[in-house]
């Protein structure tokens, strides 16, 4: 099923001048990049899409990180996206992510991770909105 899932490419990885390296991931399992913006969240901004993490314990150390500087923020679209973009990312935990994958090559901490990647539909819907709306995509067909 064609699917969009949203994926944030975060301060560390941006940092770190990776996102052409991180793109080409995406393009090579098939995924098409339908919206990109790169932004630098403000606090507001983080706390609204992190909100489901609120109660967490992590939750200001995430929101610190993500304003921390800029993000790149994109909609892949694609077969299976949801599955085949946290295939792609691996393990939240980069010490748990299997080799070749984005966050064993690139990430350096479960907070500095270097990519957030939608987990479900209705997540994925929520989010896309929260960054572009339907108007903002620009699917190929
Ligand atoms: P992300 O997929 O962007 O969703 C929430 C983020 O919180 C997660 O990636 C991690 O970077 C961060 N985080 C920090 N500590 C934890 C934790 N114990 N469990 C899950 N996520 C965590």
């Amino acid at each position: 099923m064609t699917e969009r899932t949203l994926s944030i490419i975060k301060p560390d990885a941006v940092a770190k001048n990776v996102i052409g390296e991180i793109y080409s991931r995406f393009e090579k399992a098939g995924l098409q990049i339908v919206a990109a913006r790169m932004v630098q969240l403000s606090r507001a901004d983080a706390e609204g899409f992190y909100a489901v993490h609120k109660e967490r314990p992590f939750f200001n150390d995430l929101v610190e990180f993500m304003i921390s500087g800029p993000v790149m923020v994109q909609v892949l679209e694609g077969e299976g996206a949801i599955a085949k973009n946290r295939d792609l990312m691996g393990a939240t935990n980069p010490k748990d992510a299997a080799p070749g994958t984005i966050r064993a090559d690139f990430a350096d901490s479960i907070d500095a991770n270097a990519v957030h990647g939608s987990d479900a539909p209705e997540t994925a819907k929520v989010e896309i909105d929260y960054f572009f709306g339907e108007s903002g995509l620009c699917p190929r067909g």
